[in-house]
């Protein structure tokens, strides 16, 4: 080999180790996954377990950090920071998208879905499967749905039938619909942060607010609320969400990977979510701090027929057609 070419050559592999290594030196992509709840939850699982899953495989070229109990962003912020580039996941719940979509709108309609089971076979159908686009245009990619569990109704006053929760004050989400459906009792409801509600609830600022057993029990609600009416009058589940800016952004193989690592986290926390509506709720009546009443198929009816007519409302703002699909999936 002549002595140019032998330059030549080194040169080339000078400037190989120089690029490999400035790759291996990169600072990772850095995924911040913001939520509020609370770590023992099965959105709180879920997060650790991406983060674990991708540690595993993708350590050193993505990071997690993971953010629990509203540290860094609350109900109002998230969206709109994950817009400007501040975090890049999250998975409110599907009640919290209104400034997003209209269509979101359906999993808040109450006494739509008969049990989990339907809300899990609304989602993986067609419909379902749209909807996880319907933020698209506003800039937000729904990457799946995750598992909560169906709402009961707490009150420092027993609930047995709507005429119960005339006049009191019920904190709800940031939801159109779950305001109507307060108002159809003759209830005041009032949009808070989940962050405010065991304040509010403490200090008597409000009278109830409904929640699924795990966010009742994780946060404490039990311990100042005595009475749980186990109602299951609607559903909360979550959207994991996160920037389509980012998201297309990724490199497409490492983009794969990190779907793949989502889908198993959310099938774990599915688990989680189906283990704590059981194992929350008994935690909760074997405590003794709030008393959960069981009602009577007669009882239960009236909420349905004062309620119910709340879709009627929202039906030109979902969709009737996504509505149907909806029903036919119990
Ligand atoms: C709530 O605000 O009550 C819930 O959406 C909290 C949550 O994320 O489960």
């Amino acid at each position: 080999m002549s002595k140019s070419k032998v330059l030549l050559v080194s040169m080339v592999v000078v400037a190989a180790l120089v690029v490999s290594a400035s790759v291996s030196m990169a600072s990772p992509i850095v995924i911040k996954f913001s939520h509020v709840v609370a770590e023992n939850t099965p959105k709180g699982q879920m997060a650790n377990k991406f983060k674990q899953l991708v540690d595993e495989r993708l350590g050193g070229k993505v990071l997690v950090e993971v953010f629990p109990n509203s540290q860094l962003f609350g109900d109002k912020k998230v969206l709109e920071a994950m817009l400007l580039g501040d975090v890049q996941m999250a998975a409110p719940s599907l009640s919290k998208f209104k400034k997003y979509t209209k269509s979101l709108q359906i999993f808040d309609l109450p006494f739509l879905f008969k049990d989990m089971k339907a809300v899990e076979k609304f989602q993986k159908g067609p419909v379902g499967q749209k909807l996880l686009m319907a933020t698209k245009k506003k800039g937000l990619i729904g990457l799946g749905y995750l598992h909560n569990g169906l709402k009961q109704l707490s009150s420092n006053e027993p609930l047995r039938v709507p005429a119960d929760a005339k006049g009191k004050k019920f904190r709800i989400m940031s939801s159109d619909v779950l305001a109507a459906q307060f108002e159809a009792v003759g209830a005041l409801p009032l949009k808070k942060p989940f962050s405010e509600v065991f304040t509010l609830l403490q200090t008597n600022a409000i009278d109830g607010q409904e929640n699924t057993w795990s966010n009742i029990y994780s946060k404490k609600f039990y311990e100042v609320q005595p009475f749980i009416t186990e109602s299951n009058h609607g559903v909360l589940d979550y959207l994991v969400v996160t920037s389509a800016e980012f998201w297309m952004g990724l490199d497409e193989g490492i983009r794969a990977k990190l779907k793949t690592a989502l889908d198993e986290a959310i099938a774990f926390g599915n688990k989680v979510a189906a283990e704590k509506a059981i194992s929350d709720r008994q935690k909760i009546i074997d405590s003794g701090r709030s008393k959960v009443l069981q009602l009577t198929d007669a009882e239960r009816q009236q909420w349905v027929n004062v309620m119910k007519p709340v879709w009627k409302k929202f039906e030109d703002q979902i969709g009737k057609d996504y509505i149907e699909a909806a029903v036919k999936s119990n």
